[in-house]
């Protein structure tokens, strides 16, 4: 019985929380991604959208996506290592790299995924990761994954910065990671420096 109260007060707790303001919860949206989105019946203003070039909506990617379910379904039944990789995903890339002026691309269906994926495995053992204090999630989740020895500094200070490259063995790798713009801040990285 004591054990039954314990799991049901467990319970309640997230819906006292919700309803005295202080647990997050999810708002959910029943309109396209624009501009202005519909949440409980009321159009209101977008401002935390990720969808900068408004694209998702564009009449023609739609309909390009709606042609790719018909053709594959909706979803590709495994890992790109092993049967999950289909042709358009190889064309996607190939025009990717050839506007950026690369020599190949490789594409990731999140941006949390990309730096998990590559922040974790471009260096090595006996190499360093040097990370922004104000860096996303994904790039701090990336660094923790990998064997690097990983330096934090201070946010956008180049002091802090080259304090930690001094730390540094300079015959092994040395890789600095920030964000461009800084998603909670909004202030962008001081790449000329
Ligand atoms: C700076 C930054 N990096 C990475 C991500 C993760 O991207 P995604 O939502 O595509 O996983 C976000 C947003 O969520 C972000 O703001």
């Amino acid at each position: 019985m004591k054990l039954l109260q314990a799991k049901l007060d467990k319970y309640q707790e997230p819906q006292k929380a919700k309803a005295a303001g202080i647990y997050p919860y999810f708002r959910e949206i029943s309109s396209e991604q624009d501009p202005e989105v519909i949440i409980n019946g009321r159009k209101v203003l977008m401002f935390g959208s990720n969808c900068y070039s408004g694209l998702v909506n564009h009449p023609k990617i739609k309909e390009a996506a709606i042609e790719a379910i018909k053709k594959y379904g909706t979803g590709c039944a495994g890992s790109p290592f092993l049967n999950g990789t289909l042709d358009i995903h190889k064309e996607l890339e190939a025009k990717l790299a050839e506007y950026v002026g690369k020599e190949d691309a490789m594409i990731y269906s999140t941006g949390f995924g990309v730096n998990l994926g590559v922040v974790s495995t471009l260096t090595g053992r006996e190499d360093y990761i040097l990370w922004d204090e104000q860096d996303h999630a994904s790039i701090i989740e990336g660094r923790r994954l990998s064997f690097s020895q990983s330096l934090k500094y201070k946010h956008n200070d180049m002091e802090s910065l080259e304090n930690q490259l001094k730390k540094c063995d300079p015959s092994k790798v040395k890789l600095i990671v920030t964000d461009g713009v800084f998603s909670m801040e909004g202030d962008v990285a001081n790449l000329p420096e």
